[in-house]
């Protein structure tokens, strides 16, 4: 299978602060947004995630942001964050503190916590993140750090490991595309460990991801296979049909309980089969972004798809 051409192209894009301008500034621009977003204020995402979780399904929350250049917009998103998992604990689906699974979580990028900042960034985003994830556990919410492009792959694989002291249920997220993630998967495959495996969404190069979607798919069902077989608690992030019908014989072969993995996909996508899986009893969480900084991500789903940017280009020209 070819992948889409223009995925270079777009997400090139998503980091041109011009195209940031033309796309936001398009009226057109907020119905698409609007699939993906579940809005910017935390009242709407709290609208959302409550319908999902009638629905039978669980959430991951996600405060769009990214590259943060200064330690103020650091600080911004760590109280950002602790207002929303306030808000989260307050909900009946709030864990009580015994283990299990929990229904709640929020998803965040280092990236967002000042990772980047010249000097110590790594320090402060480690700092900032272990604040939310003790207002997260006495809150009774899980979180989950995202993996972001390739040059903090090992930065944020280390923080996690050492906030894992304090917080064994924190998340880590690989991505099938990188070549050096069947190696991850075996490092993190350990007694009790979240592990969020999705295909990744970043234009890298060749020389640390494979290009070819046929090769991204392949490691992908690997390292699925390391993930199940091992002792933790694999997290299937995927809409792609082949991995979803791929998870169940794992399953069986592994002798994996119904509780010990979950599904996982984004809002507004294949929300059909998100539910169809719910009603069999399977754990689907949704991924639910909000905010106001929602231009990279959004970018990033559009080059998931010719359709979705052959959508928005055609609104775009037929106004
Ligand atoms: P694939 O791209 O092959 O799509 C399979 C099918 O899914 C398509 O045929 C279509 O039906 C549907 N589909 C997929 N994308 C779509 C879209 N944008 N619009 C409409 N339909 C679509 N990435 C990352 O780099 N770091 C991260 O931390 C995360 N976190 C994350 C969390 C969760 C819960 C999910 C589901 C995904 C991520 N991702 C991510 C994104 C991930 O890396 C990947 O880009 C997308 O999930 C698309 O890959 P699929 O596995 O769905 O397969």
């Amino acid at each position: 299978v070819l992948a889409n051409p223009l995925r270079p192209a777009i997400l090139a894009a998503a980091r041109s602060s011009r195209v940031k301008r033309a796309v936001t500034g398009a009226p057109v621009t907020r119905k698409l947004v609007d699939r993906f977003v579940a809005g910017e204020s935390r009242e709407s995402v709290l609208a959302a995630v409550r319908e999902i979780l009638d629905s039978g399904r669980s959430v991951s929350i996600d405060f769009l942001g990214e590259d943060t250049r200064d330690a103020e917009g650091a600080q911004a998103t760590v109280d950002e964050y602790l207002a929303l998992v306030a808000d989260l604990g307050a909900l009946p689906e709030a864990a009580d503190g015994t283990s299990g699974v929990r229904r709640l979580e929020v998803s965040m990028k280092l990236s967002a916590l000042g990772q980047a900042l010249a000097g110590d960034g790594r320090r402060i985003a480690t700092d900032n993140a272990r604040t939310i994830c003790a207002a997260a556990e006495a809150a009774g919410v899980w979180v989950t750090v995202d993996a972001e492009d390739h040059t903090t792959t090992d930065s944020t694989l280390a923080i996690v490991h050492e906030l894992r002291d304090d917080y064994p249920w924190l998340g880590a997220v690989v991505q099938s595309y990188l070549r050096r993630t069947e190696d991850d998967c075996r490092a993190l495959a350990g007694p009790g460990s979240r592990v969020r495996l999705c295909k990744g969404a970043y234009r890298e190069p060749e020389s640390v991801a494979f290009q070819d979607r046929a090769a991204v798919d392949a490691s992908y069902l690997r390292c699925l296979g390391i993930l199940m077989e091992g002792a933790g608690y694999p997290m299937v992030a995927s809409h792609d049909p082949a991995v979803i019908d791929a998870v169940a014989p794992l399953v069986g072969r592994t002798g994996r309980a119904a509780d010990a993995y979950e599904h996982q996909m984004l809002f507004g996508i294949r929300d059909v089969e998100q539910r169809r899986l719910a009603n069999e009893d399977k754990q689907v969480r949704v991924y639910v972004p909000y905010g106001s900084q929602w231009y990279a991500y959004f970018m990033r789903r559009l080059a998931e798809r010719p359709s979705n940017l052959r959508f928005f280009l055609r609104s775009v020209v037929t106004r």
